[in-house]
């Protein structure tokens, strides 16, 4: 019987922003995008569901060479979100699952582990490695120029 074990983690990723002059800018996904985002949709055509997103309730395919399964909730995906600076990942990691080194220029990162357990960290800008081991309902906060998670 093979046992497969999937840690369950979200990344949430903040960084500043500029649309927080104004309650919200919903996603119009119709109209031209700008640099700062999608344009915003009228108030009278947003509606309740612009503000709620429900694809993060279903684990994604680990069959790939990391071995993660990645579910974004991104202003691309979750209308609402857009111009917030704001943006969530569910990350399925299947044993020995990696999440390759990347950046987040100008934002941190916070980490939930559900279900499982993993090691992550960062590499700040003294070149020292910071890694730490996190099970269930324990979180790190990642910030530097490089994370990584396996
Ligand atoms: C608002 O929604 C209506 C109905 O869907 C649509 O016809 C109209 O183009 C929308 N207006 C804008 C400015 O997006
Ligand atoms: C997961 O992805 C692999 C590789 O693309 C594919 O062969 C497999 O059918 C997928 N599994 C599911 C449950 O979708």
């Amino acid at each position: 019987m093979m046992i497969f074990a999937i840690s369950f983690t979200f990344f949430l990723t903040l960084s500043s922003s500029y649309a927080s002059v104004q309650d919200f800018c919903v996603a119009d996904y119709t109209a031209p995008q700008g640099p700062a985002g999608y344009s915003c949709k009228i108030p009278a055509n947003v509606t309740v569901d612009d503000f709620v997103y429900t694809g993060l309730g279903v684990a994604a395919n680990t069959s790939n060479i990391n071995n993660v399964g990645i579910t974004p909730a991104f202003s691309a995906q979750f209308p609402g979100l857009n111009g917030l600076g704001l943006s969530l990942v569910r990350a399925d990691f299947a044993v020995g699952g990696v999440g390759p080194i990347h950046v987040h220029r100008g934002a941190s990162e916070l980490i939930l582990v559900v279900e499982g357990t993993i090691i992550a960290g960062f590499i700040d800008s003294n070149n020292k490695h910071r890694l730490h081991s996190l099970t269930t309902a324990q979180i790190k906060k990642l910030k530097g120029l490089l994370g990584g998670t396996n």
